[in-house]
């Protein structure tokens, strides 16, 4: 018996009916943990979701017969993985399928807060456009400047690849240097020091994890060049929120485009009224080719797991 929490694309439900047995829960909103729980009798597996929070508590209210959870995400950090290792539970993700999209939102991101997209788009809606002019709603190039990958991961090295088409220089700042052969001509630096000042942009790419959360904190934004802007499609917690809003009211850091947040969907409520900041809701994976190819992912992985050894 597999149970699903949430609603998946119509071709990934028909694959996993054609392989199981289904419960679906079609959860919207916040993780409900307790109907999750009502509904785990004789369930040896498990597809879930980033909002589905997996606490260590869940994780022992399982029933024995739960072999593996599966996640439509790279991203683990949803889960205890402790606990279920502590369980015997194996877990299946999907990392490699969704580099492309999330890095296409990288880019969206980096362009529409080069360009004040959201700003000008805003303001047509509100029926305020008064008319081209010389000096009306003036962004900044991207040609020629430098860009700052923190996290050269796949999703990394896929950014750096577009924005070297758009003339952009790469620099990056990961725990290790990568071989020349992925590093494609972009600049290592080792420490955060001589990174951040050396850019007009930053984008976060780094997955989240103890290591990384709190990165972009009020010392960190200060080493940006004046002007900088923030782009992150990694996840919520590497930002200091408060840091950042500070940074954009101030104008050391000229904009941001945000994909992720602390505390998602519930996100720092002080991002709604700057106009500097390009606000999306969590989409860096959302395409239909893209959530195809994860659903079939994290189908392969319940298999595998479920299979005899
Ligand atoms: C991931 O895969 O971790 C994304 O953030 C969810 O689409």
């Amino acid at each position: 018996m597999l149970l699903i929490t949430r609603e998946i694309l119509p071709e990934v439900l028909a694959r996993a009916q054609a392989e199981h047995e289904v419960r679906a829960l079609n959860m919207v909103g916040p993780f409900d943990a307790a109907k999750l729980l009502a509904a785990c009798d004789g369930v040896d597996a498990i597809l879930c979701n980033t909002a589905d929070k997996f606490t260590a508590g869940i994780i022992n209210a399982l029933p024995p017969s739960v072999k593996v959870i599966a996640t439509y995400s790279v991203g683990t950090e949803h889960l205890d993985l402790a606990a279920a290792a502590a369980r015997g539970i194996k877990i299946a993700n999907t990392p490699g399928v969704l580099d492309r999209a999330t890095a296409e939102m990288s880019l969206l991101l980096l362009l529409m807060a080069a360009r004040r997209a959201g700003e000008g788009e805003r303001l047509l809606r509100a029926g305020k456009w008064r008319g081209i002019a010389p000096t009306f709603l003036l962004g900044h190039d991207v040609a020629g400047k430098t860009l700052g990958i923190y996290g050269m991961g796949r999703i990394g090295q896929v950014l750096a690849r577009f924005a070297r088409g758009l003339d952009m220089t790469i620099h990056y700042h990961n725990r290790t240097r990568l071989p020349p052969g992925l590093e494609q001509g972009a600049i290592y630096h080792e420490r955060a020091e001589t990174f951040l000042p050396a850019l007009d942009f930053l984008s976060i790419n780094a997955p989240g994890n103890p290591s990384t959360t709190g990165w972009l904190n009020a010392a960190r934004l200060a080493q940006l060049k004046p002007g900088a802007i923030v782009i992150n499609t990694g996840r919520g917690p590497i930002v200091d929120d408060e840091a950042l809003i500070a940074a954009l009211k101030s104008g050391h850091v000229r904009a941001a485009g945000l994909d992720v947040y602390n505390n998602e969907p519930d996100i720092h409520p002080g991002y709604y009224a700057l106009e500097n900041a390009v606000l999306i809701p969590h989409l860096g994976s959302a395409t239909i080719e893209t959530r195809t190819a994860m659903g079939h992912l994290a189908l392969d992985g319940i298999k595998a797991a479920l299979s005899p050894p």
